[in-house]
């Protein structure tokens, strides 16, 4: 693999297996060609098929899971052309990747009482962030909301993952009967969850802006992973801005770049 900056590495991996994930999603397993060493969870990589049947913009994916070694895997909704090319390949052919990207969710809070809101896709951070939490677990929670129970894709996994998950969805087909917004509401009212806790972000826009809203209001500590367009991934294409506020850590500019910036970013350092 290519040396680019920092850690992140750019090549060539081997796709191992391809599993489908309800109706529109799957997971992409690969083999690396090299290790690329101890991973925060949060971080992400750029994809796009080596074939050249994609478009010519990889897309950015967070990992998924990752085993330390050569072995990465990769949970995509199908969207448009770019996740529908990728999800087209089968084992034995290649994908152009650039990883690990990004900065992943913060370390500092490990001690803290934390809580994961995820809303479809938006888990697939979260899965590594449960495990890298196991020394944790009682104080870890992971609230997982969909539009219906076939939404929450590889429940499974994340129900033999450290911590406590409670799933929410918008047809009541399983768990709360609402959003991942309305069910961490509840569970600070109801005394599972403390409101001095931390609290991740991860989704589709709606939940995200409902989640901003919510935390700015209860002035929660609160870090939103931003699922921007990219070109690049790497800080040079200018295509992931995100406004920055006046007070916070990136006053310095009206702008920061996702890619590297982020994407996670704690709420109060962003216009969101
Ligand atoms: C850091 C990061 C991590 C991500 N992790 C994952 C992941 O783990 N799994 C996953 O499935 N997706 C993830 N995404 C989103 C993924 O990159 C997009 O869904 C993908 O680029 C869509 O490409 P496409 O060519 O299939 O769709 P396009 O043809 O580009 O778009 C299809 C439709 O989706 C909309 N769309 C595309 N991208 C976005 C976006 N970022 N936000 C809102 N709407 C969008 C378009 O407006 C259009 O309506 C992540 C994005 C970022 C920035
Ligand atoms: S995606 Fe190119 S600068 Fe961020």
């Amino acid at each position: 693999m290519v040396s680019l900056s920092a850690d992140a590495r750019c090549g060539s991996a081997l796709i191992t297996n391809t599993r489908s994930c309800g109706n529109d999603a799957f997971v992409l397993e690969l083999q690396l060609s090299a290790p690329i060493g101890e991973l925060r969870a949060g971080r992400f990589a750029m994809l796009s098929p080596e074939n050249g049947a994609g478009p010519v913009i990889p897309r950015p994916i967070s990992i998924y899971d990752y085993d330390g070694g050569i072995k990465i895997s990769f949970l995509i909704q199908i969207l448009g052309r770019g996740t529908r090319v990728l999800a087209a390949l089968r084992p034995g052919h290649k994908v152009s990747i650039t990883v690990p990207l990004g900065n992943g969710f913060p370390e500092t809070i490990f001690n803290r009482e934390a809580v994961a809101v995820a809303g479809g896709v938006g888990c697939a951070p979260f899965l590594t962030w449960l495990r890298q939490r196991e020394a944790q677990s009682k104080n870890t929670h992971m609230i997982y909301g969909a539009r219906s129970a076939d939404r929450l894709y590889e429940l499974d996994a994340f129900q033999q993952a450290p911590g406590r998950l409670v799933c929410a969805t918008d047809d009541g087909s399983l768990g709360f009967v609402g959003n991942a917004v309305q069910a961490v509401q509840t569970e600070i009212a109801e005394g599972r969850i403390s409101s001095d806790a931390v609290f991740l972000a991860c989704g589709p826009a709606p939940l995200l802006h409902g989640f901003a809203a919510w935390a700015r209001e209860q002035k929660v500590e609160a870090y939103l992973s931003l699922e921007t367009y990219m070109g690049c991934g790497i800080g040079v294409c200018n295509a992931c801005p995100t406004p920055s506020s006046e007070s916070g850590a990136f006053s310095d500019w009206p702008w920061v770049k996702t890619c590297i910036q982020g994407p996670v970013f704690r709420l109060s350092d962003i216009r969101f």
